[in-house]
């Protein structure tokens, strides 16, 4: 950082009207490049580019020079005052007292490949670590990226502070929808109000776990009272009555119809520039700890993998799993699935 200030008196600020194309044509060349490490193609068409600098144009406007603009933020790079690179940041904050959280996820981070290895990308996270700490008055707060497994940027997360938290792999989502929902006596459902009080306390095992595994993106458990369970029950009652709907929650039981695993399903059709593919994406797998994960996945997998084919996505991403070596991480890929991409994160 501090040989580009010398020598090029780069900086990074928010950005203003009239620098839509600049911003767009960053865009585009990181989801090119994106594209090159086998990621979700972008279009080809120039009308949608056009169309997203001024988007770009109008944000700035409403920005008026400000970070943030609502729970978005959103800062360029630049060498003299060329744009020669961007990052944006989305906040989120939930809860309140000992389970609240606080999150910056960091996306389409990129330098032109003209101006990198001056430090501008370091420049631009630590800019954007300073608009969050102000944002939040310095309360603890986490930032987060995904990158993908191809991309060669790990090293440069690993220079700027970021540790590895989280790891997902992908696959057909047809060739595990094909694997039996039922193995060695476990079998996969989705989840009803009735079982609630089980995927609470699933929830509250997944939040511990993933909390000593380095990943503050997860609040510390709850506290189970009659409000969470009913707070479940709902959520669980409304995805089971529409059941085309984009969220479901899946259980794992087992001869006993005792819920012993459980894990989330989420279909979403990608935004602009990406072409509209539809994508499934399973995570939150938590289990009972006296089960025994490689015999509860499976079950889950498939059937996750078949809901998401029933909503139209070809691509499965299993979410949130554990480090290489581990027994969840080698359950996905034993049925299949690749490597596809880790979540680093680094404390604001
Ligand atoms: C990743 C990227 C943003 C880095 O930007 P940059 O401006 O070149 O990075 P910086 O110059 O600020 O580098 C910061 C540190 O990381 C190191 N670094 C940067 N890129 C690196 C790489 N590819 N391999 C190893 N180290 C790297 C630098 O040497 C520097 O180390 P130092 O400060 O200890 O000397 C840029 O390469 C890029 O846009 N890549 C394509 C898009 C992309 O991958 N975006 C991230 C999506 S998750």
């Amino acid at each position: 950082m501090a040989a580009l200030t010398r020598s090029t008196r780069a900086g990074a600020r928010p950005p203003v009207v009239g620098e839509g194309i600049a911003i767009a044509s960053l865009w585009r060349e990181l989801w090119d490049a994106h594209e090159s490490w086998g990621g979700y193609p972008g279009t080809r068409d120039p009308a949608v580019y056009a169309q997203l600098a001024r988007r770009l144009d109008d944000e700035a406007r409403a920005r008026a020079g400000r970070v943030i603009l609502g729970g978005h933020l959103h800062l360029v790079a630049s060498l003299g005052y060329e744009p020669c690179g961007q990052v944006e940041g989305w906040l989120e904050q939930t809860g309140a007292g000992v389970g609240e959280l606080r999150t910056c996820e960091v996306r389409s981070l990129i330098v032109a490949a003209t101006a990198r290895r001056l430090g501008a990308g370091r420049l631009l996270l630590d800019a954007l670590q300073e608009a969050v700490r102000s944002h939040f008055r310095g309360a603890p707060c986490v930032m987060a990226a995904e990158v993908l497994e191809p991309n060669p940027a790990h090293d440069f997360y690993a220079r700027v502070g970021f540790a590895p938290v989280a790891w997902s792999a992908h696959v057909g989502a047809a060739e595990v929808a094909a694997m039996p929902p039922q193995m060695r006596g476990f079998t996969a459902r989705p989840a009803i109000p009735d079982d609630a009080l089980a995927l609470a306390h699933l929830e509250a095992i997944l939040a511990t776990r993933r909390r000593a595994a380095g990943d503050l993106r997860f609040a510390p458990a709850p506290r189970i009272d009659v409000v969470l369970l009913g707070t479940v029950a709902a959520r669980v009652a409304e995805e089971a009555s529409s059941p085309s709907a984009d969220h479901a929650t899946v259980v794992v039981t087992d001869r006993a119809g005792v819920v012993r695993g459980a894990a989330s399903v989420h279909v979403q059709t990608l935004e602009p520039p990406f072409l509209p593919v539809r994508r499934g994406l399973v995570g939150r797998f938590a289990f009972d700890p006296a089960g025994s994960v490689p015999a509860l996945v499976g079950p889950l997998l498939a059937l996750g993998a078949r809901i998401a084919v029933e909503r139209g996505a070809a691509r499965v991403e299993f979410l949130d799993l554990t480090g290489p070596g581990t027994d969840l991480h080698d359950a996905v890929l034993g049925a299949g699935a690749r490597p596809w991409s880790r979540v680093v994160t680094r404390p604001a």
